[in-house]
């Protein structure tokens, strides 16, 4: 009996290096920086995408010391455009981070996204066996666990939903609400982040399908489903001891010497959810309100290239590359650039040797499922602050970050200004305490609480009573 977990994105992706030779390198993004160190620990079968080098059906990984393995779906170029950028990142995303005014619904991509669900729930049912729990992750798949269902009526599927459940007016405007909804009632168990989430899918269950649903349950086809808030956890430990070793601890300080300054950090995919162009601005309204912070303070944003093909995403990537130029030409002076802007991504190392030189971490999404960023920096930082949007799912669970409203650029520059000069022992304790929220409520306690749920008692995978 073992774990089969189904999800779009691939953990690892090929790429040819200017040797010939091929490394497999981290996709970046919550969904697979959650799970690649679930399957590392639990073993098991990861059905997902292989966007490069199609002809590579099947991988161990991680390469260098595998521990599980991914059998790669291929796709046509026509399923990827109308699929994958098409309904899920044109049609269902915006419209789950409530940017209706973004939302396409269009038809054909619709019956692709269908069919397309119908080939991971084909390659799911072909690796089943009984016993076996199936995990699906997230909006590229809602359908599938309705189609697992009949092909295995008895099989045990679990569901987890990554980005927000948006209230009923916004996700009414779907022309396929219903179908959404009973693809993943297909499930016996459906996690998402918060509890407004599950509040917000429960009454879409009630008026969209008609159906009884209790506090946490829905009945749906003669099966009560449960719907949870299981936000996930990040490997704590992990990150402290990393934070904590010499190669972050230089990279950290030769960082800060780079600046000379203090520092504000951010950290996302490009994607227009994340509040950079707001962020951008509230920086520039903070520089203009504190004239005497001008050359003293620096903001270095890393944003790693995002789903190229849509438009918003390319015109979010022009948008930003005018706001940096336009606030470094405003305001830079003596050799100091207010901006370091990075559109890169950045290896584990580093990404936390930033975490570690960072005075400020700026997390101001518009609208975020959870924001795995914010945990990762509380769990790395020493003495640095937290300012955490009111939007991300991650805030009510991280009550001792500073939050914020990202669309008030004033009240944001307020808020920098305020962490800039918080007092030493006050960002400690604010970070000890998060430190201690992150360790108790950590990735392994989500995994196990997550899989216990939906196994029958006598079916538990063997990795999981180890625990
Ligand atoms: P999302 O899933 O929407 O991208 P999250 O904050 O939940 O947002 O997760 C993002 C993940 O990707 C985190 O684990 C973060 O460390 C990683 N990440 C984001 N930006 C970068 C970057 N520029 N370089 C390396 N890793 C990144
Ligand atoms: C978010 C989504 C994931 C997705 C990730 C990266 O975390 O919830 O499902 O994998 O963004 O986006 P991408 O489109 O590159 O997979």
């Amino acid at each position: 009996m073992s774990l089969i977990v189904v999800s779009n994105r691939e953990p690892y992706s090929p790429r040819v290096l200017d040797g010939g030779q091929v490394a497999w390198l981290p996709s970046i993004g919550g969904l697979t920086s959650a799970l690649d160190p679930v399957m590392q620990r639990m073993g098991g079968s990861w059905i997902a995408w292989g966007e490069q080098f199609p002809g590579v059906g099947r991988v161990q990984l991680p390469v260098t010391n595998p521990r599980y393995t991914v059998e790669r779906l291929v796709l046509s170029s026509e399923e990827v455009d109308a699929y994958y950028y098409g309904f899920s990142n044109r049609a269902l995303w915006p419209m789950c981070h409530y940017f209706i005014e973004r939302a396409r619904y269009l038809q054909s991509n619709w019956e692709a996204y269908r069919d397309v669900n119908e080939r991971f729930a084909d390659a799911a049912a072909r690796q089943y066996h009984p016993g076996d729990l199936i995990w699906v992750h997230d909006y590229q798949l809602a359908l599938v666990p309705g189609q697992l269902r009949e092909r295995l009526p008895d099989a045990r599927i679990g569901m987890f939903w990554h980005i927000p459940w948006p209230a009923q007016d916004v996700f009414r405007t779907l022309p396929w609400d219903a179908q959404i909804l009973k693809g993943m009632l297909g499930a016996d168990l459906i996690g998402m982040h918060t509890p407004s989430y599950v509040r917000h899918f429960l009454s879409a269950c009630e008026s969209v399908l008609g159906l009884e649903v209790g506090r946490n349950t829905v009945v749906w086809e003669g099966r009560t489903v449960q719907v949870q808030s299981r936000p996930i956890g990040i490997e704590t430990a992990t990150f402290e001891e990393l934070a904590a070793s010499p190669e972050v601890e230089t990279l950290s300080s030769r960082i800060r010497q780079g600046l000379q300054t203090m520092m504000l950090l951010g950290v996302d995919r490009l994607d227009y959810t994340k509040g950079i162009p707001e962020r951008l601005e509230a920086f520039d309204a903070f520089l203009d309100a504190y004239p005497d912070l001008r050359g003293r303070v620096t903001l270095v944003q890393i944003a790693v290239p995002s789903r190229e093909e849509v438009e918003s995403y390319a015109q979010l990537r022009s948008q930003v590359e005018g706001l940096v130029g336009r606030i470094n030409g405003k305001h830079a002076q003596n050799g100091w650039t207010p901006i370091h802007y990075v559109y890169r991504g950045l290896s584990r190392e580093e990404l936390v040797a930033h975490y570690r030189a960072a005075d400020v971490m700026l997390v101001t999404p518009l609208r975020d499922g959870l924001n795995l960023v914010a945990k990762e920096f509380a769990a790395s930082s020493r003495d640095g602050v937290l300012l955490l949007s009111r939007f991300a799912g991650a805030a009510s669970e991280l009550p001792e970050a500073l939050h914020v409203n990202p669309y008030d650029h004033d009240g944001l520059a307020q808020a920098i200004h305020a962490a800039l000069h918080l007092p030493l022992d006050e960002k400690q304790l604010r970070l000890k305490q998060l430190r201690e929220r992150l360790e108790h409520d950590d990735l392994g306690r989500w995994t196990e609480a997550f899989l216990h749920e939906l196994s029958l008692p006598d079916t538990l995978p063997d990795a999981l009573l180890q625990l």
